[in-house]
């Protein structure tokens, strides 16, 4: 049997209805206000109550929900879905965005096991909840699923297993899923963000000396620095409108991603060489096994690069 192939007019986003999950971060408060400008009606879905309604108050208009939920309760979500379906009559894209990353990072070794399985719960089984939870009105409106995997899908999580072992099987589970979802008309897409200027990247970006130390001894410059939320919005917009497979954001990781099969290796290879390297890593691990103080400030005012690009300040 042949099937035909799959026209991809744009998708437009005027009133269509987007649920986006860890709203009120980085990444999804940017996407929030750029997929509201281009006409969705929103769903803020946040953990916290009082940082959803404060953006759903600044994006402001009838065209916006908010609410609060963790995206680890399968109920809640259930919920979250049957509020905008009631509100708005259909949901047609969700973007199931929320994730966390550890305080402080650690080996595999010394990491806190209640940590590592925290990460893989909200990173992982919080992407296939809410994924789950929208999937029968996504394939009613024939919408499309977005997820937000990582860099971390590709390259080595070393000290970060947890957070790169979630985001290399949100990987996986949208592929699967754009297949699946053909017999549907619909879609789904990964979304791939480098290094963006969140609180999330706190300790590699001055949080913790060493932690920062080893990114920039593990990544060459131009993979090292971080980019603004509001670059990765633009291109979850332009992705959802094409309903895109990937959304690799800096684009300047998309050969590593395509030659991963090869760079792989390499740098595996390379880090278990490196002295520095690995004299950090040991530090690293140290202090985690003796669960000391931080070994840094934090600052998330991070100076502006030529490029627009944000980096250590
Ligand atoms: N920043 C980066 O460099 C980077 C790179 C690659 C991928 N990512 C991914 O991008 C996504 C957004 O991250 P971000 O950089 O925007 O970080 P962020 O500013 O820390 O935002 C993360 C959001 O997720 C929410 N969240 C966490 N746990 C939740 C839970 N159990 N239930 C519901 N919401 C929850 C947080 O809500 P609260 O504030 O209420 O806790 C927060 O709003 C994450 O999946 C992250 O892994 C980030």
């Amino acid at each position: 049997m042949t099937v035909k192939r799959q026209y991809m007019p744009r998708y437009v986003l005027r009133n269509k209805t987007v649920l986006i999950t860890g709203a009120a971060g980085g990444i999804g408060a940017a996407s929030a206000r750029a997929l509201h400008a281009r006409g969705a009606n929103t769903v803020l879905v946040g953990r916290n109550a009082d940082s959803v309604a404060t953006l759903a108050r600044e994006i402001g208009g009838e065209r916006v929900l908010h609410m609060s939920v963790d995206v680890t309760d399968r109920e809640a979500l259930d919920d979250a879905v049957a509020r905008t379906v009631e509100r708005f009559g259909a949901l047609d894209i969700v973007f199931a965005n929320a994730g966390i990353a550890p305080d402080r990072v650690a080996t595999i070794a010394t990491i806190d096991p209640e940590v590592f399985e925290r990460i893989v719960e909200v990173d992982l089984l919080g992407v296939w909840r809410t994924v789950r939870a929208a999937l029968p009105q996504i394939i009613a409106a024939r919408g499309h699923v977005l997820v937000t995997s990582s860099t971390y899908a590709f390259i080595n999580g070393v000290v970060n297993a947890p957070y790169a072992a979630s985001k290399a099987a949100v990987e996986q589970f949208a592929r699967a899923l754009r297949v699946e979802l053909r017999l549907h008309d619909a879609t789904a897409g990964v979304l791939y963000p480098g290094w963006v200027d969140t609180k999330m990247i706190c300790s590699a970006f001055g949080g913790d000396d060493i932690v920062t130390r080893m990114r920039e001894v593990a990544f060459p410059t131009p993979l090292a620095g971080a980019i603004p939320a509001h670059a990765v919005a633009r291109r979850v917009v332009t992705g959802i409108e094409r309903r895109s497979a990937r959304i690799t954001v800096p684009r300047r990781w998309q050969p590593i991603s395509a030659l991963r099969g090869i760079i792989n290796p390499l740098t595996d290879a390379r880090l278990r060489r490196d002295r520095l390297f690995l004299a950090l890593l040991r530090e690293c691990e140290n202090t985690a096994t003796r669960n000391s103080a931080p070994r840094g400030v934090c600052d998330s005012r991070s100076r502006p690069h030529r490029d627009g690009q944000v980096g250590p300040s």
